[in-house]
């Protein structure tokens, strides 16, 4: 883009980088056939923070990360990624506190940067939302079948899920999404309601395992604590991570390089605090709540888990470190069954409230883009008694519980991933471009040090994005190609901004 349409006073109408305008974003939310019921305070937008960031992430990405890249140094990989997102979570407050609609980074795009780079990122948050969303329903149904282990009841394995390569359908996985989709078309309200409780479920359980864990820490398991660097098993191909490669080294794993390949898989722990900004138009003062919801959320968040790694590496050797429920099985390692039940019964209610919201946050991704014209209106038109967009949400909960029901996790968790960092890339950019094209704007939150902070959160967001595999980037490459077909044959004709109605 040319510098110059930088400092355009008037939205450009024509062409891939026309953009929406900041008012024009606004004013379509009065718009009594798309307007969404506006009943959320800053205390429900951290409390639905906290619900969708405490998940898969924390409760069985730690263990597998722990025992493959960082061991006890894991701390320090959720630190890093906590200030990458801390980066990022400023300027998506400034952003959702100057475009209060929903739609998240795709409608701040539109606002800032024009049609194609948003249509660009709503595409790229479905890997987020409604991917993240099928990933963490197979996380909860790992959970509630071994649950059910315990009770001695079990699945056949061909409804259990895909593993080591076996195809399963994972039917629990599929029946959550479902449950959830009806949930939501029900209504926000309702759903924040279900979701206060399940939060407090989980956050009393997170408090668990550091409160009583950290009785059961032994010192000598944190020594090294940063593990020294080894060859990956994998040597070279594709699923070592891009920077790597680049450098022409054999991939390692553990030591320094091995806390930041650890800190690109623990980002999905994080994942969540950018979708309280996709609940901005539902806010009653978005202006004040959105930023102080996305930020209260993160801090919170970001303490949790460093607490709850420490403790769990010093319980347990890494090297002894389940993979699938390592919270809970570290209480057993120890000799407390008891505790380690309540914490996968913990573990199963939390990762309903993550799977529910990113579902959310996609139905409301898809309102803003069909709103605009971008996709079919059908995904825009609300209900009538419930206010909520339910063709969207029943199309969408169907789609996902597909996928849930024929997806692995391992595959796909970094796609989430690289797909969620660079949206954030977007945003930080959007900040710099809609403060120079439009300084007048009221902006309840101001990013502090604009342009450096944004600059820093893109450098940041990339340098994560580089530590995941080889391969991650190529599924991201193609995804975003068909995204680019589907934009010229369908959104460019079809967008509202284009086509003046
Ligand atoms: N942050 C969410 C999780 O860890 C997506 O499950």
């Amino acid at each position: 883009m040319p510098v110059s349409t930088l400092h355009a006073p008037e939205p450009a109408k024509n062409g891939m980088f026309r953009t929406k305008g900041v008012e024009q974003s606004i004013r379509d939310t009065e718009d009594p056939e798309f307007a969404l019921r506006k009943s959320l305070s800053a205390l429900d937008l951290t409390v639905f923070g906290v619900g969708v960031i405490i998940g898969t992430g924390i409760f069985v990405l730690t263990g597998v990360v722990a025992r493959q890249h960082a061991g006890p140094a894991t701390a320090l990989a959720f630190v890093v990624s906590g200030v990458v997102c801390a980066l990022a979570a400023l300027c998506y407050a400034e952003f959702a506190s100057t475009v209060p609609v929903a739609g998240s980074a795709y409608t701040f795009a539109y606002a800032s940067l024009g049609e194609l780079p948003a249509w660009i990122i709503g595409w790229d948050l479905v890997l987020e939302l409604a991917l993240g969303c099928a990933v963490v329903a197979v996380g909860w149904s790992g959970y509630v079948r071994s649950l059910l282990g315990n009770a001695g009841a079990s699945l056949p394995d061909f409804l259990s899920g895909t593993r080591d390569g076996a195809f399963g359908f994972d039917l629990l996985a599929f029946l959550l999404v479902l449950v959830l989709a009806g949930i939501l078309v029900v209504g926000v309200k309702l759903s924040s309601r279900v979701t206060t409780v399940i939060v407090a479920v989980k956050v009393t359980v997170v408090l668990l395992v550091i409160v009583v864990g950290a009785f059961f820490i032994t010192g000598s398991n944190y020594r090294p604590f940063i593990p020294p660097a080894e060859p990956s098993p994998g040597g070279g191909g594709l699923a070592a991570p891009l920077i790597q490669l680049m450098s022409g080294y054999v991939p390692t794993d553990f030591g320094v390089m091995g806390i930041f390949t650890a800190a690109a898989v623990v980002f999905f722990a994080f994942i969540g605090f950018d979708i309280v900004a996709t609940a901005a138009e539902e806010t009653v003062d978005p202006q004040r709540d959105v930023p102080r919801g996305i930020l209260g959320s993160l801090f919170l968040c970001t303490v949790l888990y460093v607490a709850v790694s420490l403790v769990v590496t010093g319980m347990q050797h890494y090297s002894r470190l389940s993979v699938d429920a390592p919270l809970a099985d570290a209480f057993k390692s120890v000799g407390h069954p008891f505790w380690a039940g309540v914490i996968s019964f913990g573990a199963a209610v939390g990762l309903t409230s993550v799977s529910m919201i990113l579902l959310l946050g996609q139905t409301r991704v898809f309102f803003a883009m069909s709103r605009d014209g971008l996709l079919p209106r059908t995904f825009s038109q609300v209900h009538p008694r419930f206010a909520t967009p339910y063709r969207s949400t029943v199309l969408l909960g169907v789609i996902v519980a597909i996928v849930a029901g024929c997806t692995s996790i391992e595959e796909l968790a970094e796609l989430v991933n690289i797909g969620t960092l660079f949206a954030f890339v977007v945003v930080a950019l959007g900040v710099i471009i809609l403060r120079r094209r439009r300084p007048d704007l009221p902006r309840a939150f101001r990013t502090p040090l604009v342009p450096y902070l944004p600059i820093a959160s893109v450098l940041a967001s990339l340098w994560l994005m580089l530590n995941l595999p080889a391969e991650t980037w190529l599924r991201f490459g193609i995804w975003m190609v068909i995204g680019c077909v589907v934009y010229a044959f369908y959104g460019r004709v079809h967008s509202r901004l284009g086509t003046a109605r």
